[in-house]
């Protein structure tokens, strides 16, 4: 069992990692070990339990609490805060038992109970051992007979190893310009990175990486964690004047209340976390091994060639425009056909009738079905867009219901892109959103639904809120994973996006329900080469949708935009009608390349060889899982000349075969590729694919 007790508490050791926790001599749950596995038990040091020495530095609050709740006289960042009937607001938490739970994955639960209050915390461990991560999540149970207000419940702290000055890695950005990557050494005191737009991504992305400033992207050891939450979100990264540092993550605080009832109980969502010794790149690899083992649908399949129409005909949708753009994307090898916003009640422009979802009687006189059997004849499938978050102002729905929006009662709701959030939060609200989207998928032949989100949240207001209204923050999400799982378990044939506005809801938590996210609105080639890699921190090559549209089409090539996107799910959204004879030639050879190679992109391991964060050469390889055969794609982004192209050291090829590069007679050893490497030569905006195989 990967899970034992080590009679001073609990290992939990996966493939290459362990982590350690006990009972200290006050009773307290405290961390004990996180670092590469060690061979015996006694390898990992026991609890340990700080000494007296000064009124202001007490043992409570040195003490490397495991789940530390606000209280006493403990100041870090806690996990947990909340008030009691009677007014108290500290936590005194007490370790009350422990239990094993074998099975896949195996799970250790810790009970936790407070000294006085009817409050049971339950921390749960579950161990991916192949994945070398360890999920976590806490329960909180009220076990009295009066409410108890719950204002901060994280889902866990990871408490790094002492004596190292870390380095934080991170993503920052906006919309249309997602995914800056960062390395940030931490300064004194707590860093926080957070979400408060009850979406999760366009800002910051709920992950941490953290090393000692040394690791590189294939070296060094670093630390990582992930949430599994779509909503607002809160890491807090906490050095402190003792040199400790922790990272705290879970449901933001901010502005966040949840009134547990008698017998109720509240769990946070899921983080998980590991290390590598593989540097930054092997940690996201371990990430996008555990979304392929454990969260995906499909593990390693090549995923299905997408045309979007958006950016060819936004809403000026019908019949004939769309049947005329099908016609040129399945001569391209398109296989699905996605029509986006527009299709619906009334919808000319982004001024009205979200929320009246069936097709405009205007320019789909039949339906849809003449449109779908026209795509279908021309061997594709159908996919559709949807935003069933929203309702426009200017819609039969607000009309109907205006009491179902997210609003305060004293104020006007804003809008953003003229539309209004529905509140997801209310059951009501869910209900006919599974009805009116079940509906849709029941009556059409859909395979692909784009899931869109245009606005951030205002006025978080909830008046007919049960309980309290700030419970919204976390009641909105779990209505969104309640619609959306419900749909997609009445419709397992559909492939799922999730798309805000490009990358604003790309998390674990998301990733539960989609098969892909829509990395940014951004189509410019040499952005998605950046936003690309860092969402690949977290996501694996083919659940980033990457469009080769119209943007910048005249100073940058085909085959360059083509070869950014195809180092993802490759999306085509360029108005073809207006492409030329030779581009959709050009188009269509490049199509059958993606195709061939599109099996190692989708099923293989990524390595960033060069970064477009900090090289005009940025390069990404592609290997298989047998490691036979690879997929480099390498562009020069604008750098004056002269620039001669550093030799390009290749990574995760057999160091003992042999390899051929296309293009190349020469047949070199894996390790001749990783340390010699490849020498190449590219002009300003100019790109290569190449395929590499073992001989
Ligand atoms: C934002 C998305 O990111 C775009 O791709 C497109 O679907 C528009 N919304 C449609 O309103």
């Amino acid at each position: 069992m990967p899970i034992y007790d080590s009679g001073g508490g609990w290992v939990l050791e996966t493939a290459r990692t362990a982590y350690a926790l006990g009972i200290d001599e006050r009773g307290q749950l405290v961390h004990r070990y996180w670092g590469p596995r060690l061979p015996f038990a006694d390898d990992y040091p026991p609890p340990s339990s700080p000494r007296e020495w000064a009124a202001f530095d007490s043992p409570a609050h040195l003490a490397r609490t495991e789940y530390p709740a606000y209280g006493g006289t403990s100041y870090f960042e806690p996990c947990l805060k909340v008030g009691f009937a009677d007014g108290t607001r500290d936590t005194r938490l007490r370790f009350a038992g422990a239990e094993l739970r074998p099975g896949e994955p195996p799970e250790l639960r810790l009970a936790l109970r407070d000294e006085h209050y009817p409050l049971a915390l339950t921390l749960v461990y579950r161990l991916h051992e192949q994945n070398d991560l360890v999920e976590r999540h806490a329960i909180l149970c009220n076990t009295g007979a009066a409410p108890i207000l719950v204002e901060r419940a994280f889902s866990a702290q990871w408490q790094l190893p002492l004596g190292k000055h870390y380095r934080l890695s991170h993503m920052c950005g906006r919309w249309s310009d997602e995914g800056q990557l960062r390395r940030e050494p931490l300064p004194s005191g707590t860093t926080i990175l957070e979400s408060r737009r009850i979406s999760s991504s366009h800002h910051h992305s709920p992950w941490f990486m953290l090393d000692d400033g040394t690791a590189q992207q294939e070296q060094g050891l670093v630390f990582f964690g992930a949430l599994a939450w779509s909503g607002n979100w809160k890491l807090c990264c906490e050095l402190s004047g003792q040199g400790t540092t922790r990272a705290s993550i879970g449901l933001n605080d901010w502005d966040f209340a949840y009134r547990l009832e008698p017998g109720e109980s509240l769990a946070t969502p899921a983080c998980v976390g590991g290390l590598s010794a593989g540097g930054f790149g092997g940690a996201s690899r371990l990430l996008h091994a555990y979304l392929r083992d454990r969260l995906l649908r499909e593990r390693r399949e090549p995923r299905a060639l997408i045309y979007n129409s958006w950016e060819a005909t936004l809403f000026d949708i019908d019949v004939e425009s769309q049947g005329r753009l099908a016609e040129h994307a399945a001569a391209l090898g398109c296989e699905i056909f996605v029509v986006d916003d527009g299709w619906f009640h009334r919808r000319d422009s982004d001024r009205a009738a979200l929320g009246d979802w069936w097709p405009d009687a205007r320019n789909f006189p039949k339906g849809l079905t003449p449109l779908i059997d026209r795509v279908n004849a021309l061997g594709m499938a159908f996919g559709i867009w949807i935003e069933p978050e929203m309702v426009s102002p200017d819609s039969e729905l607000y009309r109907a219901h205006p009491d179902w929006i997210i609003r305060f009662p004293g104020r006007p709701p804003t809008e953003a892109r003229n539309q209004l959030m529905l509140n997801l939060a209310r059951p009501d609200v869910q209900d006919h959103l599974i009805a009116t989207f079940d509906h849709l998928l029941a009556e059409h032949d859909i395979r692909y639904v784009k899931w869109d989100m245009n606005r951030n949240v205002s006025e978080p207001g909830w008046p007919e809120a049960p309980g309290d209204a700030r419970e919204l923050w976390v009641r909105y999400v779990w209505g969104v994973y309640r619609v959306w799982g419900e749909l997609r378990a009445r419709h397992p044939r559909v492939t799922w996006l999730s798309c805000s506005g490009g990358g604003g809801r790309a998390d674990l938590g998301i990733l539960g329900l989609a098969d892909r996210v829509q990395i940014s609105d951004n189509t410019d080639a040499t952005a998605i080469l950046k936003i690309q890699e860092s969402f690949a921190q977290l996501l694996p090559a083919p659940v980033l949708e990457s469009w080769v549209a119209d943007t910048n089409a005249e100073r940058l090539p085909l085959a360059f935009r083509f070869h950014a996107a195809m180092a993802g799910a490759l999306v085509i959204g360029g108005h073809l009608a207006r492409w030329s004879e030779a581009q959709r030639a050009e188009a269509t050879e490049l199509i059958a390349q993606y195709k061939a190679v599109r099996a190692i992109v989708h099923g293989g391991e990524r390595y960033q060889l060069r970064s477009a964060h900090d090289s005009p050469f940025p390069a990404i390889l592609f290997v298989s899982e047998d490691r036979a055969e690879a997929v480099l794609f390498a562009f020069r982004v604008y750098a004056p000349d002269p620039a001669e192209m550093p030799a390009l050291a290749l990574h995760g090829l057999d160091p003992e075969a042999c390899y051929a590069v296309e293009g190349s007679a020469a047949r070199r050893s894996g390790l001749s590729w990783m340390h010699a490497g490849l020498s190449l030569s590219l002009g300003n905006f100019e790109s290569a694919m190449l395929r590499i195989k073992r001989v």
